[in-house]
């Protein structure tokens, strides 16, 4: 089986074309940052437009990359939710558009469960279940990953997400958006310790999350403590601990608690380095088996919808003929395909 893979949730443009049998044949992202750079976030209606212009060229130069032809296309898999509603409409639209044109089936995908499945495009895969820590610009959460369709959530954020935090702590440090990637190229020059932040929640039991907190201390650290480049890099680093700490010891709690013996770190902010060498170490000194997507893969990216759509696709799942996109969709909606 064959699937080419649209994504267009939030502001990158992509398009996938995954082989079963060889592999990811292809995958192209086209990101907006320059586009939203001057609002200093994503403006919903430039997306949308933007996706319109882009996702047909992507669609064209991946098919030839992938060296196929429509009528080598046995599916048709695009992000459904969650995300921006009109920039999931143009991946739906377009989605269903080439189904119908070439007779195959659409297949509607949650963009939280392609992060999940993104570490299976890899050569050495983890094989479920499995302890997910998804951490993304808009999500961050603990999983247990039974099998396809069946995500216990066991942790998650109280209020904003672990890449939302860095975003917008970069901001304050001046930096562009998203702010993610700089504040981490900024913390390497930092001084350990110069700063302290509290490192949040980690007094309290349980496998929840919370970093709006962080972000005003920082706030009050960069108000006290000059602004020069030397002072900019000591916070970045401390909040990067802060973060990466945090996450750690949740993390361990929670393979403690389910005993699993596989880890997955997911979504944009697992391409963060302090982070995964921290975790590569706990996963050591336990004994755990882990698994981090390469970071093209863990980015918003269409190879990891297009392996979600051939797992489901695979499963017997399809679309019925109407179009439907969902801004706000539990991952724990993201149900297993009926038997
Ligand atoms: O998964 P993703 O590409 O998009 C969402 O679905 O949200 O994640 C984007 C987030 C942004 O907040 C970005 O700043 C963050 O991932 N990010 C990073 C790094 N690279 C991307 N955060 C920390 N360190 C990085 N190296
Ligand atoms: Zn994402």
């Amino acid at each position: 089986m064959r699937v080419l893979s649209i994504e267009s949730s939030c502001d990158e443009s992509a398009v996938a074309v995954l082989d079963e049998d060889r592999g990811l044949l292809a995958h192209r992202v086209f990101s907006q940052v320059a586009l939203h750079d001057a609002y200093g976030g994503v403006v919903p209606e430039l997306a949308s437009r933007d996706h319109v212009c882009k996702l047909l060229p992507l669609l064209k130069e991946t098919l030839e990359e992938a060296r196929s032809a429509p009528s080598d296309i046995d599916g048709v898999a695009y992000t459904a939710g969650p995300g921006l509603a009109g920039a999931l409409l143009t991946g739906a639209c377009l989605g269903h558009a080439l189904a119908y044109a070439w007779g195959v089936p659409a297949i509607a995908v949650h963009h939280l469960e392609g992060h999940l499945l993104a570490p299976m495009l890899e050569p050495r895969a983890p094989r479920m279940p499995f302890l997910a820590l998804l951490v993304s610009g808009g999500h961050t959460l603990l999983v247990e990953v039974v099998a396809l369709g069946e995500y216990r959530i066991i942790g998650e954020t109280l209020d904003d997400a672990a890449g939302e935090a860095f975003d917008k702590t970069a901001k304050l440090l001046g930096l562009p958006y998203p702010g993610g990637a700089h504040l981490a190229a900024l913390a390497e020059r930092g001084r350990p310790g110069a700063v302290k932040l509290p490192k949040p929640m980690l007094d309290r039991p349980g496998l929840d999350f919370s970093f709006s907190g962080l972000k005003t201390a920082a706030q009050l650290a960069l108000r006290g403590g000059g602004v020069d480049e030397q002072a900019r890099a000591n916070l970045a680093l401390a909040f990067q601990t802060a973060i990466v700490e945090t996450l750690a010891a949740k993390t361990e709690r929670a393979l403690e608690q389910t005993g699993l013996q596989t880890l997955v770190v997911a979504g944009g902010v697992g391409a963060n380095r302090a982070l995964r060498t921290r975790l590569s170490a706990l996963a050591e000194t336990r004994g755990v088996e882990i698994f981090f997507p390469r970071t093209e893969y863990c980015t918003d990216n269409a190879a990891m919808i297009a392996m979600a759509g051939l797992w489901r696709l695979k499963a017997g799942q399809s679309d019925g003929p109407e179009i439907r996109v969902r801004a706000r969709w539990p991952l724990s909606e993201a149900v297993a395909p009926p038997n």
